[in-house]
């Protein structure tokens, strides 16, 4: 056997030419990946950390050999290294060594993997397996991704352990099984479980059960974690990876406040883009059952003092440059294109025909459309001039109440903020900026 640590170069293949070929491209990969599990042959050096089937090599031989469609209808993106390492440690101050933990959608097993990183080793291989075997469990509907993970888990055994015994991962680990979680056989092992380290599928689906929190096309995430928080007991926390519609999404707030009169709160942790080849922004958050009452990831603490629609009219532009005619007044005109950034007084360059709204000058125009990954979320410049300006529906328009040129200033210096980006990145992980969102900004200057 040559096994998986021979063969590192062909676990690269070629875009393969059928769904039948690159699924057989895979089989053989795990059928190899559980050879090379099961024995070290004379010829192999001792297992390392570094060896492929322990980084980023399985899921590369995965996306590679297993298209993009099949992926998505799966839910099939895994973690990554920091992911999976934050989620232990944040489900470790919950639990103890002997905890059962439980992957709900285990995949190829980062998130056991990161857990059996930390557990003890015992003497031999099979004992170091049988041990991690009573503490950990998983489902995944895939039978071959459950090959693969039990061979993983067996090679971070021996890579820990130097341990060169043979042994059948596949015999070993007996609650990590082909199964759906949403199996009723899947029930008792959910009820047993002490810990939940989870990242479930995200793609939007159609459920076949009824919730009273939503309907039609629904994220993925919320059914599973809404599965899940009525399966397992009051007590088990569950560290999570999700995405951002479900902490943010006012689609989501009736499956939030299910979510607390279950009795959940948690904290979260933003962590940006899932990982570069899924554009999904996502937070980590432990959700447990507690007794204080706590609120379920809160935004930034609201401030109780001022907020900016106390000091300011805030308006969206009233110009649909496509859709409306040219007619009614002249006037001096702006749009998000040919507005410059942070301009501290620009005067509109061009002029157009709008029966709608003009604003008169001085105020601040802030783009409308911007990403979380942006340096900034509230683009923006302030408008000056002697007569009103017509205002293109991708910007706002901020108006101070006093009229002053002072206030147009301080309100930019509030925009460039830090604390203005991240408080607007809490609250809106979608593309557009909402007046809503811009009214509510705590009214504070920034520290010079
Ligand atoms: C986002 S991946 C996560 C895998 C792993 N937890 C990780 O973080 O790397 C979701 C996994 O859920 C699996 N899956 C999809 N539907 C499932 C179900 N009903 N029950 C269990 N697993 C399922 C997919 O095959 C996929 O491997």
């Amino acid at each position: 056997m040559g096994g998986i640590g021979a063969m590192t170069s062909s676990l690269e293949p070629a875009a393969p030419e059928t769904s039948e070929t690159s699924a057989a491209i895979f089989d053989s990969f795990v059928r190899d990946a559980v050879i090379t599990a099961a024995a070290i042959t004379e010829d192999q050096s001792v297992v390392t950390p570094t060896h492929p089937l322990l980084n980023g090599v399985p899921y590369a031989v995965f996306r590679r050999s297993i298209g993009i469609d099949t992926r998505r209808e799966l839910g099939a993106f895994f973690s990554g290294d920091v992911i999976a390492k934050g989620l232990v440690q944040a489900l470790a101050p919950y639990i103890d060594d002997n905890a059962l933990v439980l992957d709900p959608t285990c995949g190829i097993g980062d998130l056991l993997l990161a857990r059996a990183a930390v557990l003890p080793l015992a003497t031999t291989l099979t004992g170091t397996l049988s041990a991690w075997g009573d503490r950990l469990a998983g489902f995944d509907i895939r039978p071959d991704l459950i090959d693969l993970c039990k061979a993983r888990l067996c090679m971070l055994a021996r890579a820990r352990g130097g341990f060169v015994d043979d042994i059948d991962p596949l015999k070993m680990f007996p609650h990590i099984v082909a199964r759906s979680m949403l199996a009723e056989d899947s029930a008792d092992l959910l009820s047993r479980a002490d810990g939940i380290l989870f990242n479930p599928p995200f793609g939007k689906t159609t459920s076949d059960r009824e919730h009273d929190w939503g309907s039609g096309q629904i994220n993925a995430a919320a059914i599973f974690l809404d599965h899940l928080t009525t399966s397992v007991p009051a007590g088990t926390p569950i560290a999570a990876v999700l995405p951002e519609v479900l902490r943010c999404g006012s689609r989501y707030a009736r499956f939030r406040s299910a979510l607390v009169a279950r009795g959940y709160a948690g904290d979260f942790q933003r962590q940006g883009r899932f990982d570069s080849w899924t554009d999904v922004d996502v937070f980590t958050t432990v959700l447990a059952r507690s007794a204080d009452v706590k609120p379920l990831w809160p935004a930034e603490a609201v401030t109780a003092g001022s907020v900016l629609d106390d000091f300011y009219e805030v308006r969206v532009g009233t110009v649909v440059p496509h859709r409306d005619i040219e007619a009614g007044p002249e006037a001096a005109y702006i749009c998000a294109k040919t507005t410059p950034k942070w301009s501290e007084g620009f005067t509109p360059l061009t002029r157009r025909r709008h029966p709608g709204r003009a604003f008169t000058p001085p105020f601040v125009a802030i783009r409308r459309t911007s990403s979380p990954s942006d340096k900034s979320r509230a683009v923006a410049s302030i408008i000056v001039g002697d007569t009103p300006v017509a205002v293109e529906n991708h910007l706002l328009v901020a108006t101070p109440r006093d009229h002053s040129l002072a206030a147009c200033q301080a309100l930019l210096k509030v925009l460039r903020s830090s604390q203005t980006n991240d408080r607007l990145n809490d609250l809106m992980r979608c593309r557009h900026l909402t007046t809503g969102a811009v009214k509510a900004l705590p009214w504070s200057l920034p520290d010079e």
